[in-house]
């Protein structure tokens, strides 16, 4: 990820985050409307779950400049996550919805930039959490 691209998803996270109620909704009825699967593993109120989703990835932007804190941070909460029952496949269904969150969100500020600044976040986030997610499987087996 470029520092330009950096640049990009703090402002249009900010932008996003105006109506963070809202934007984590949207995400959710999205991911349950292409991976119905998924719904079952949650188990908290989705709201609260909306904010803590929206929050990490807050943090993973301010943290881009210090990766390797990052990188624990994500290990942590992939090793979580393998607890929760999510799988490898779910990774790309999470960062489809992501994306179609932001494009609703931003509307017309959803440039071709904007999408290839976050699918570069996401798709970083993801690699960190699913490789952990593996490690994990890997030790314990
Ligand atoms: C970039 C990727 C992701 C981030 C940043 C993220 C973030 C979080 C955070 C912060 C929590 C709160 C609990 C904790 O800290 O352990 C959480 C819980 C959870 N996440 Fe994720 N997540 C990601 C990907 C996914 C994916 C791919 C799935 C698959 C459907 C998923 C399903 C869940 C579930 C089921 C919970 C527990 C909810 C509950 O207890 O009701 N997450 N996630």
């Amino acid at each position: 990820m470029t520092p330009g691209q950096a640049q990009i998803i703090k402002l249009t996270f900010a932008q996003v985050m105006r109506d963070k109620d809202a934007v984590g909704r949207l995400f959710y009825d999205r991911l349950f409307t292409i991976a119905p699967e998924v719904k079952p593993l949650f188990k908290g109120d989705i709201a609260e779950q909306s904010r803590k989703l929206m929050d990490t990835l807050a943090l993973a932007v301010g943290m881009l400049r210090d990766m390797p804190t990052l990188v624990i941070t994500l290990e942590g909460l992939a090793r979580r996550h393998v607890g929760y029952g999510v799988k490898d496949e779910h990774y790309d269904k999470v960062g489809e919805a992501l994306l179609w969150t932001l494009e609703k969100g931003l509307g017309d500020a959803f440039t071709a930039q904007v999408r290839d600044a976050w699918t570069a976040l996401y798709l970083a986030v993801a690699q960190i959490m699913r490789d952990a997610a593996k490690g994990k499987v890997a030790a314990v087996a």
